[in-house]
């Protein structure tokens, strides 16, 4: 009882703040934010790129090499020996910024091209390149002058919190899935294969899904560097996240 009706809050005020920052990211300059790889951002985030690593998200690269994960692959009508990390039918879900300035292509240098295979931080997070720079700062000007920065400038270099979109624009991109923006190609995993494959936000995110796999990192505690409007899922997040302390 409790837990469906403080669920039905988390979801109406999570529509409601979604359209502030949708017109906030829409109006930021975002124009010069690219893609740069997990590795920038675990240098800071050890616990969260430690924890990230055991999730379906680091190994979806891995899904689309030959002999891997043959049974659902047939399920799907899939060959199994055919090896797809090339195909542009699969990548763009299976790799990071893909078909976005910066993001995965086939033809980067080899070096970047390993850093943003799988679904990794700048997937959920929004390309890094500036608001990264701007998380070390504003943690240098908490502690040299006791101000907080507001979470508009990140928003403002790219930086995302209206994760529910980016998930969705994977997850059910396909016909009849009821998601407005779904274009081919289109995932070959979807809830007619099995109620494995039927997408819930809320559940994923509050790492309530019955299977042992978790798809997000473990949550740690934060500081709190950054003031001003968090997305609505935080709050109950942050008091089940772990002291990175007692880690
Ligand atoms: C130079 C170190 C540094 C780098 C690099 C860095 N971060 Fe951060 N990040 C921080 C600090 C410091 C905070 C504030 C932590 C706190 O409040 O406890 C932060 C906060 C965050 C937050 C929470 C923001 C909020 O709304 O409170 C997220 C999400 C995040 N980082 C993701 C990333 C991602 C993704 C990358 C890579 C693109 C990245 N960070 C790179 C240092 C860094
Ligand atoms: C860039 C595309 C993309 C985005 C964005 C994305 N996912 Fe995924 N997700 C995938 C792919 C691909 C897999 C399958 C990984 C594999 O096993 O190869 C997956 C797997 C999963 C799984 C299944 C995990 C398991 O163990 O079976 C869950 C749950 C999930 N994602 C939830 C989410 C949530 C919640 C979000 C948003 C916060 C999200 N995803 C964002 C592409 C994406
Ligand atoms: C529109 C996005 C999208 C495209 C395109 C896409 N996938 Fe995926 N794929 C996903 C998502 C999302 C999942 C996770 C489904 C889930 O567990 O709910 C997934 C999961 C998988 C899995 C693991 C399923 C499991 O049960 O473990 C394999 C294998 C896979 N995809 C292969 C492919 C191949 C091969 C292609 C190209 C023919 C492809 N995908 C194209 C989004 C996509
Ligand atoms: C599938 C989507 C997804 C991926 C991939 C992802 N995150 Fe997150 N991350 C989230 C969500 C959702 C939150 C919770 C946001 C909140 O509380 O406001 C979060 C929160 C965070 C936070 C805030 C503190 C915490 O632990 O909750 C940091 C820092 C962070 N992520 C860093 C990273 C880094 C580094 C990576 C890559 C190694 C990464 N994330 C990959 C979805 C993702």
């Amino acid at each position: 009882m409790f837990i469906s009706f403080h669920r039905s809050i988390l979801i109406s005020s999570a529509a409601l703040l979604g359209s502030i920052w949708y017109s906030a990211t829409v109006f930021g300059d975002t124009a010069s934010a690219t893609y740069e790889g997990k590795e920038v951002c675990i240098k800071c985030h050890d616990l969260q790129g430690e924890t990230f690593a055991e999730t379906a998200h680091a190994k979806a690269f891995d899904s689309l090499k030959p002999n891997v994960k043959n049974d659902v692959k047939k399920l799907a009508k899939l060959d199994p020996g055919k090896d797809y990390t090339n195909d542009p039918n699969c990548v763009g879900c299976h790799t990071t910024g893909y078909g976005e300035p910066g993001g995965y292509s086939a033809d980067m240098p080899a070096g970047l091209l390993k850093a943003l295979q799988g679904v990794t931080c700048e997937s959920c997070h929004g390309a890094g390149s500036v608001f990264r720079e701007q998380h070390g700062e504003a943690e240098n000007t908490l502690k040299r002058d006791g101000e907080y920065t507001d979470r508009k400038v990140l928003i403002a270099a790219g930086q995302n919190y209206d994760y529910e979109a980016k998930c969705v624009a994977c997850h059910l991109n396909y016909e009849g899935s009821g998601y407005e923006g779904a274009h081919p190609p289109f995932t070959p995993f979807t809830p007619s294969l099995g109620d494995k494959y039927k997408f819930d936000f809320i559940k994923s995110v509050m790492h309530e899904e019955d299977n042992e796999a978790k798809s997000i990192h473990e949550h740690f505690k934060l500081i709190g560097v950054f003031n001003g409007e968090a997305p609505a899922i935080r709050e109950e997040l942050q008091n089940n996240a772990i002291d990175p302390d007692s880690y």
